[in-house]
């Protein structure tokens, strides 16, 4: 394996070894050493946890990292194409984490560099160590990854964790509930994909419909910064909260899962239940990163 640009390339092994990778890792039962290499991380969009858990994950390696946020002070401003700017970038480092608004950025970046390349996010497409993060958070809270019944509720056009989610779920004979407001439906071309791999998913717009069934609910964010129109923001930003109150008659094993950073998506009086788990999901994505510069640079 030489990139990590999309949930779809990645086989159920690969899957699986980036799983158990991480968990060894989490158990301290292997340590691998990165000490003297180097990660370049370039976020041409926002990021905290992302890009944070990358570098903590490098360091905690012994690694080291050189990074970007924004093109502010950088020469893109200038005009310096990417092609060019990620030219210059593989002779400084390693490995190549990008996260970039356009899709399909991140496979083209493979197609210009000799190094590594790590997709932290394209656009509305795919955000595959992400994907990873949730499977090894639902693989710890579950004690499976099999036969679970997960809805993914907000934001399912533009949102590219449940993209790449359902890809990375797609082997695992789920049961999916994609709930959200009817213009912001998983798109075509996924369910389409989900069709012929004879997954079974159904859609609606009610979460209180489905919530007493579920392994999983996985929140996201309505993706302001995707929408042509702000009109149109303005009329689905508030259309799902999760509250406490709605997880009264619940399955005691459920745990609400979220990409972070959350708006107001779920209430903070969720974050005290046992159903609340996405600061640990957070946390989990350090072992997962040091998972994949582990695998990606060889060290495993
Ligand atoms: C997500 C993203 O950037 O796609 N954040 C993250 O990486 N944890 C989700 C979001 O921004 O809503």
């Amino acid at each position: 394996m030489n990139h990590l640009i999309s949930m779809r390339d990645l086989t159920k092994a690969e899957i699986q070894q980036f799983i158990s990778t991480a968990a060894k890792i989490e158990k301290g039962e292997l340590q691998p050493d990165l000490t003297g290499r180097v990660m370049g991380a370039l976020f041409f969009e926002p990021s905290t946890r992302t890009h944070l858990s990358f570098e903590t994950a490098m360091k905690r390696l012994g690694g080291e990292v050189i990074s970007m946020s924004g093109t502010k002070g950088t020469s893109v401003e200038k005009g310096e194409t990417l092609a060019d700017t990620v030219k210059v970038i593989n002779q400084y480092s390693d490995i190549i984490v990008i996260r970039h608004a356009l899709e399909g950025a991140a496979r083209y970046v493979s197609e210009q560099v000799t190094v590594p390349v790590v997709n932290a996010g394209d656009g509305a497409n795919q955000h595959p160590t992400q994907s990873l993060l949730d499977l090894y958070s639902i693989y710890k809270t579950q004690n499976r990854l099999t036969g679970l019944t997960i809805a993914l509720i907000g934001d399912l056009k533009y949102g590219r964790t449940v993209h790449s989610l359902v890809h990375a779920l797609a082997h695992t004979q789920p049961k999916f509930y994609f709930i959200s407001p009817p213009s912001l439906q998983m798109p075509r071309y996924i369910k389409d994909e989900l069709r012929e791999m004879k997954v079974d998913f159904e859609e609606g717009e009610h979460v209180e419909d489905v919530i007493n069934q579920l392994d999983i609910l996985y929140v996201t964010r309505i993706q302001r910064e995707r929408f042509a129109d702000p009109v149109d923001y303005e009329r689905v930003k508030n259309a799902y909260v999760i509250s406490r109150a709605l997880l009264q008659n619940v399955k005691p094993n459920l745990k609400v899962l979220h990409p972070l950073p959350r708006v107001n998506e779920i209430s903070t009086d969720v974050d005290q239940t046992k159903y609340a788990y996405y600061f640990q999901q957070a946390k989990n994505g350090v072992f997962m990163r040091q998972a994949i510069l582990s695998i990606l640079l060889g060290e495993i």
